[in-house]
């Protein structure tokens, strides 16, 4: 940072570092980020769609008239995908902000998608945020999870990655592996294998994002503005595949050919290799975030996929539902709202919550 800090902002900063929340510990993941411009291109709603100057923060806008979105303006095959998100504060019920990857406008039948979506809350609530994966159109074995955050999402960035080799995929929050999905043969074609574009937009879910479309999107508190920086996109670009192509064209083999050295590369990367302290940290996080998951969710699913990692202790605090059967405490400095104090004096996100989400 070349700007000079003045005393006291130097005072404040340290006073904000010192007052932080214990941190995950972990190093922090190298990741190169590029301008708008050098990889990502709009995608709806063009006039809500507002580029810093410098052209390496973007702003999504949801108002009355349309939300907003972009997309890389390559596909990969595999990688490494980031960027630090800030999302709306204040009343954002029926908002969602989604940050995934997705193939579906090429192979609409045998689609991938990697997500990770983020559901507004009204006034005082948190946002929750869910990853899921599908694999060659597997859209009726959605493998969904959600988690509150340990931070308030809405004051400040925070980064969020997906990792993707053909081995496995991982969720990171920060430099926190939330969730890793290993490749495993029973899965089958339920693990994405085809190139997919990476994408960020925010929308109008009224119908089903808050307590099932209850809480519908309130324009009254608009426009809603979600925030990206520090753009990361890393990873084997291929060519946009040809619509519907069943079987590898000389193109497509010749690419992943191309594809193994940046593969290989991804998988020495620091996002890629999974030590002990990260195992730790995701398993932490997840004890203590984590509110539902499809493992557990045995009235939709009454065989547990292949990938599920049942722990005993674990499955005894969900319900059949796969919802938490107990409320979560909120940790973390939370940004105190009225609304906040009028809900949860003790800070606890009440069991009727985690129900809902
Ligand atoms: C981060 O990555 C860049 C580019 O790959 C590299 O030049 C740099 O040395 C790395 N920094 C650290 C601390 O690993
Ligand atoms: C993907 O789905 C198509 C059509 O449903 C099927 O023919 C193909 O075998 C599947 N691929 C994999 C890898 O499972």
């Amino acid at each position: 940072m070349a700007r000079l800090l003045a005393p006291s902002a130097v005072a404040l900063l340290l006073l904000v570092l010192l007052a932080a929340p214990a941190v995950s510990g972990l190093p922090a993941i190298n990741v190169t980020t590029m301008a708008f411009e050098e990889g990502y291109a709009p995608l709806f709603g063009h006039d809500n769609i507002l580029r810093s100057a410098d052209d390496r923060t973007v702003s999504l806008l949801l108002d009355r008239s349309t939300g907003s979105g972009f997309i890389s303006s390559s596909m990969y095959h595999h990688g490494f995908f980031s960027a630090s998100i800030k999302l709306p504060s204040d009343y954002t019920a029926g908002v969602v902000v989604a940050f995934y990857m997705s193939n579906g406008d090429v192979f609409e039948k045998r689609h991938d998608e990697l997500d990770f979506e983020f559901l507004g809350n009204i006034r005082g609530r948190p946002w929750r945020v869910q990853t899921n994966v599908y694999g060659n159109g597997s859209v009726s074995r959605g493998r969904e999870e959600r988690y509150v955050l340990p931070f308030d999402p809405t004051t400040e960035f925070h980064r969020y990655s997906i990792l993707w080799t053909p081995a496995a995929v991982a969720f990171y929050v920060d430099d926190v592996p939330v969730r890793e999905v290993r490749r495993s043969p029973a899965m089958g074609g339920d693990f994405p294998s085809k190139p997919m574009a990476l994408y960020a937009t925010v929308w109008d879910a009224s119908t089903w994002a808050t307590s099932g479309g209850r809480y519908r999107v309130n324009y009254r508190y608009g426009p809603f503005v979600a925030s990206f920086t520090d753009l990361a996109l890393l990873g084997c670009r291929v060519d946009r595949p040809v619509r519907m192509v069943t079987t590898p064209t000389p193109g497509v083999q010749q690419q992943a050919a191309a594809c193994a050295a940046a593969d290989a590369a991804l998988r020495a990367s620091d996002a890629a290799v999974m030590t002990v302290e990260k195992l730790q940290a995701m398993r932490r996080f997840r004890e203590q975030n984590m509110v539902y998951s499809y493992c557990y969710d045995t009235r939709r699913y009454p065989d547990a996929f292949p990938e599920c990692d049942v722990v005993e202790a674990e499955r005894r605090r969900f319900k059949d539902s796969g919802h938490l059967r107990l409320a979560l405490r909120r940790r973390g400095p939370r940004r105190s709202r009225p609304g906040a104090v009028a809900r949860g004096a003790a800070g606890r996100a009440t069991k009727k919550q985690a129900a809902e989400i």
